[in-house]
């Protein structure tokens, strides 16, 4: 099982869009792939036709002590998510409270699940500092940093990476990060600039673009990932060419 988390330290970046994206790519490649979803908006579900009112979900599941197998949730071409599920504000800070209890919870339900040694787990979170993004830090094998091509994200993109190195890459176990710029657009000047820019300053290996491609809000509208809505799009195109850095980083280890 390898862990991946999708993160930012900007909310709105398009974390939720590439945690379902990648993992349906690699489902279509035959992979087992389950997508968690750590963010209380509980919007994961949504990329695969689930409402954000889906009740059943980790927080539930852990509140009442059930399997979080049972809250797994299952598509017809074999998509599995694990909702965040829906609870109320005092139910969910004492879920909180629980894994701030235990640093390792979420790894140690995840390795309960007892999925195949070859299968992924993409791990949803919220932004920013958060209980959440703390133990989907000290669970993964690979950090996906997705980022904005504008002035914020990339003035703040270096400390963020200094986190991932503080939290992460002292782990053994751990391969390193990716970033992704999502929601690129060539024919705004700045925002091509900034792609460049962070293309040349930041980590190049593992450096993928995603462009701004209506076709990606669109398949979300409809409940679906982009591959499955438009397979000729640019955004399918570039969620594949992102799968294919992502495999490397995880076959060449760390960076
Ligand atoms: N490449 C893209 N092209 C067009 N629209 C996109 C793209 N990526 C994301 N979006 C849209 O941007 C919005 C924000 O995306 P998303 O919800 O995935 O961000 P997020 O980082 O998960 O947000 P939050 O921080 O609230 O969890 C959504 O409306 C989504 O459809
Ligand atoms: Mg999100």
């Amino acid at each position: 099982m390898k862990i991946i988390t999708v993160a930012s330290g900007k909310g709105g970046v398009g974390k939720t869009t590439l945690s379902a994206n990648l993992s349906v790519a690699l489902r279509r490649q035959g992979h087992k792939v389950l997508s968690v979803d750590l963010d209380p908006q509980n919007g994961l579900g949504l990329h695969f036709g689930l409402s954000t009112e889906h009740i059943n979900g980790i927080s539930r599941a852990t509140l009442s002590s059930a399997d979080w197998r049972d809250a797994i949730w299952q598509s017809e071409e074999g998509d599995m998510v694990l909702p965040y599920g829906l609870i109320n504000d005092s139910d969910k800070a004492i879920f909180e409270m629980k894994l701030a209890d235990d640093p390792d919870y979420l790894l140690t339900q995840l390795e309960l699940l007892d999925l195949p040694e070859d299968s992924y787990v993409f791990l949803d979170t919220p932004p920013g500092a958060s209980i959440y993004q703390q133990q989907a830090f000290s669970a993964c094998h690979v950090v996906v940093l997705t980022l904005l091509a504008d002035a914020a994200s990339f003035g703040t993109a270096n400390k963020y990476i200094k986190k991932i190195k503080m939290e992460c890459y002292g782990r053994k176990n751990f391969m390193g990060h990716m970033n992704i710029v999502n929601q690129v657009d060539r024919n705004r000047q700045l925002n091509s600039d900034m792609t460049d820019l962070m293309r040349e300053t930041l980590n190049v290996e593992y450096f993928n673009v995603i462009h701004q491609d209506q076709s990606i809000a669109e398949a979300v509208a409809c409940g679906q990932a982009v591959l499955d809505y438009d397979a000729e799009c640019i955004g399918t195109r570039d969620i594949n060419n992102a799968v294919v850095n992502l495999k490397e980083l995880m076959a060449n280890g760390r960076v």
